[in-house]
């Protein structure tokens, strides 16, 4: 596979078909469950991996454009304040320097909250540490680089600013009209915490995070005309266009973006700020420009994730029945920023318990702004909820798992609803056989291997689960292969290679005579990725363009669908097996599917779930903590490929191990700068920080969530990880820590004598 965008605009003259569907009800299935061909689900490679391997797939800052300029982001290397002057004198004088665009009130300061209207400009105020105040701009990099080092500012910072969440003014309210979690109070917590035969309230914190992808941010933008293009690194191309078009003041069909690859996004990769810098300044040139953030600086320029103070009280009977559970948290966002971390997403329909609270309160402060980071609440939200049932598990001397047991609801037991499908206990029951649960060391401290004191840990998984509206279009073509289109993008997470899955599955071709094309605003409209939404949403609209392409071929095969065989190239009814390429003459047969969320999406709870294990050793002597082993079995719905699914699981399991043990952007309290901002001290797992771990999968078609029966699960595999290795910690050594993440000189003091 290699990559070039289309010609402009694609013009076409055969009649396009359309299959829409809107889930009011549940999906009564597809021609996709009736294929053959052996696909679905399967573990096949990787359809762009060879592309990838040989370097020919393009990423955002490979291709080749034409008369490339670079642009090199200015940055005030201060905190919060009011610019007093910026010297560019120097800097527009170096040899090589094009442009230097300093104090300029058209430039972005920060790179958009994803989902909230208007972009911070420059206007002299500076919010948080290393905002942007200029772009140079040169014939190489070098030169730019040079010549923004160059460029001096000087500002007076602001007494009054806000280095802390803790200290940050809080919101009086709730959260903000049409928030994701609303706040949610039912009974009497107070109450069942009095009465309760045991109570577990306690403080648990987690850090501020970023998403550390390996690829930078970064874009290439060029304008002919009025018309921009944006090759950019970009997660949801329909969010993006229109705050391109806003931004340039252009109608959104004169915005174009590009991101057929993407190296990795976790929420981070939208309209950026070096989107924004190079489009602004390739419109003044009138060539193309080329901006990436450096590392350190998108640390300050990118949004990351919050830092969480979640207050948790549990409060159960003798036997363990919850009578109440509260999740209340206070998170920090940069002044200006509405959106938050949902902190208790996961835990409002996860356990039965009359008395609930599941309150945010939003501190503004004077940090780099917060947004969407791979599962934004579960992740971080899930670490506090599920180490406080370990804590009430032990005192009431319950087995964790059987106490998870105890409280499984019928329905949401926050909204009451059904739920579309659940087997969270399924996944405990098989977790906890595959991993030898019975073995964990009742008492902590007890099981030692020379200095190592080893212990097993437990936790649930839950991520919401969300349909968006996607369209695709799928092209059989007279040469009998056929082309999937839609401006879906692959974020590394296999959509390239599970959408062929679903049309050669469907149409009764090898996965090697089904191309894909992604990532190009001027394809249908698509899902996108984000949310754990991506998959199930794609594929099921291209299984339902499938649908009417299938219903043409019956046609023309004279039978109905459902009497009809589709498998390799050949459609097979009666005793006739005609070959596809025949079938479909001289023009192609096209068609485009769409889904939308509809009532039966808001009339049911709908997530996935999954139990997660850990086993670690704790060094006695120095508090060094190693992760031997982990295991998640997840429920989500069905399984599109056997083998990116479990890349997604283990990849999210990683991510929660590295939020127990290392993860932590360091805050300097003096000018709000981010102090650990390189890859070399902002600390993830690295290859020996990661044992054997494995995912398995209890499988369900879940027609009620959408067509393909799909559930997120790009977002899954964080959740409880983290809580699970740090329930192993504290099996292992009877040390509890609240405060992520959990390193050893947090261990150290309360380790049993050696
Ligand atoms: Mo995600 S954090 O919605 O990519």
């Amino acid at each position: 596979m290699s990559w070039e965008p289309l010609p402009r605009p694609v013009r076409r003259c055969y009649a396009v078909a359309m299959t829409d569907y809107r889930m009011d009800s549940a999906h009564p299935g597809l021609a996709l469950d009736r294929g053959v061909q052996g696909l679905l689900g399967t573990a096949i490679d990787r359809i762009d991996g060879p592309a990838k391997v040989a370097g020919v797939a393009t990423y955002a800052l490979e291709h080749q454009v034409a008369g490339l300029a670079h642009g090199v982001a200015v940055v005030a290397p201060m905190g919060a304040g009011h610019v007093t002057g910026i010297d560019a004198e120097a800097a527009r004088t170096m040899p090589g320097v094009l442009a230097v665009y300093a104090g300029d009130q058209e430039l972005p300061r920060q790179t958009p909250l994803f989902g909230q209207p208007g972009v911070p400009r420059y206007s002299g105020r500076l919010d948080s540490y290393g905002e942007v105040v200029g772009l140079v701009v040169a014939e190489t990099f070098e030169a730019a680089r040079d010549a923004a080092r160059a460029v001096r500012v000087s500002a007076e910072p602001d007494p009054a600013a806000r280095h802390a969440t803790e200290d940050g003014e809080a919101d009086a309210g709730g959260p903000p009209q049409g928030a994701l979690l609303p706040d949610v109070t039912k009974g009497d917590l107070e109450a069942a915490m009095t009465q309760a035969a045991e109570t577990v309230d306690v403080v648990y914190t987690t850090p501020r995070h970023v998403h550390a992808a390996i690829e930078p941010y970064g874009t290439i933008a060029s304008w002919e005309d009025d018309a921009l293009t944006i090759r950019g690194s970009i997660q949801i191309l329909r969010a993006a266009v229109p705050t391109f078009a806003k931004y340039f003041e252009v109608e959104p069909d004169r915005v174009r973006v590009l991101s057929p690859f993407i190296g990795g996004g976790f929420g981070g990769k939208n309209a950026s700020a070096d989107a924004l810098l190079a489009a602004t300044a390739a419109k003044r040139l009138g060539r193309p420009v080329k901006v990436a953030l450096t590392r350190q600086q998108a640390f300050h320029i990118a949004y990351g994730r919050s830092d969480t103070v979640q207050r948790i009280r549990l409060a159960a009977d003798g036997d363990g029945r919850l009578s109440g559970v509260g999740q209340d948290s206070l998170v920090g966002q940069k002044v200006g920023g509405v959106s938050f971390e949902p902190v208790a997403l996961g835990a409002v329909g996860l356990y039965s318990g009359p008395a609930r609270s599941f309150t945010t309160k939003i501190a503004h402060i004077n940090l780099p702004a917060h947004g969407p980071v791979r599962a934004p609440g579960e992740a971080v939200g899930m670490m506090g909820l599920e180490c406080a049932m370990d804590e009430l598990a032990e005192r009431l001397a319950i087995d964790p798992i059987e106490l998870r047991r105890r409280n499984e609801p019928d329905a949401d037991p926050t909204s009451g609803k059904p739920f579309s499908s659940r087997r969270l206990v399924e996944c405990f029951d098989r977790g906890a056989e595959r991993f030898g649960w019975s073995e964990r060391p009742e008492q902590p401290g007890t099981r030692r291997e020379g200095e190592w004191l080893i212990g097993l840990g437990v936790a649930t998984a839950a991520r919401v689960n969300f349909l968006a509206d996607s369209t695709a279009r799928v092209r059989l073509s007279p040469d009998g292969r056929a082309t999937v289109e839609t401006d879906m993008t692959d974020l590394g997470t296999g959509t390239y290679t599970l959408l062929a899955q679903v049309a050669g599955e469907t149409l009764g071709l090898p996965i090697h005579c089904v191309d894909v094309r992604l990532g190009d605003s001027l394809l249908p409209t698509g899902a996108g990725s984000g949310g754990s939404f991506g998959a199930a949403s794609s594929a099921s609209s291209v299984a339902l363009a499938c649908e009417a392409v299938v219903a043409t071929l019956a046609e023309r095969m004279g039978t109905a669908p459902e009497e009809m065989t589709l498998k390799d190239g050949h459609a097979i009814a009666g005793n006739r097996r005609v070959a596809l390429a025949e079938l479909v003459g001289g023009e192609p047969i096209e068609a485009e599917g769409s889904i939308h969320p509809g009532r039966n999406n808001r009339a049911m709870s709908q997530a996935a779930h999954g139990a997660q294990f850990a086993e670690v050793a704790v060094n006695a002597v120095t508090g060094e903590v190693r992760v031997r082993r982990m295991l998640g079995v997840f429920d989500c719905g069905r399984v599109l490929n056997a083998k990116t699914a479990r890349s997604q699981a283990i990849g999210g399991m990683i991510w929660g191990l590295g939020y127990a043990l290392h993860e932590e952007a360091v805050t300097d309290r003096r000018t709000g700068a981010t102090v650990n901002r390189d890859m070399g001290e902002y600390h993830i797992p690295t290859q020996a920080d990661v044992p054997q771990v494995d995912a398995l999968f209890v499988e369900e078609v879940d027609r009620h969530a959408n067509p393909v029966g799909a559930k997120g699960l790009g977002e899954l595999g964080i959740s409880g990880a983290g809580a699970a290795v740090a329930n192993a910690i504290y099996n292992a050594c009877g040390v509890r820590v609240r405060n992520f993440p959990i390193t050893p000189d947090k261990l150290i003091a309360g380790l049993p004598p050696v």
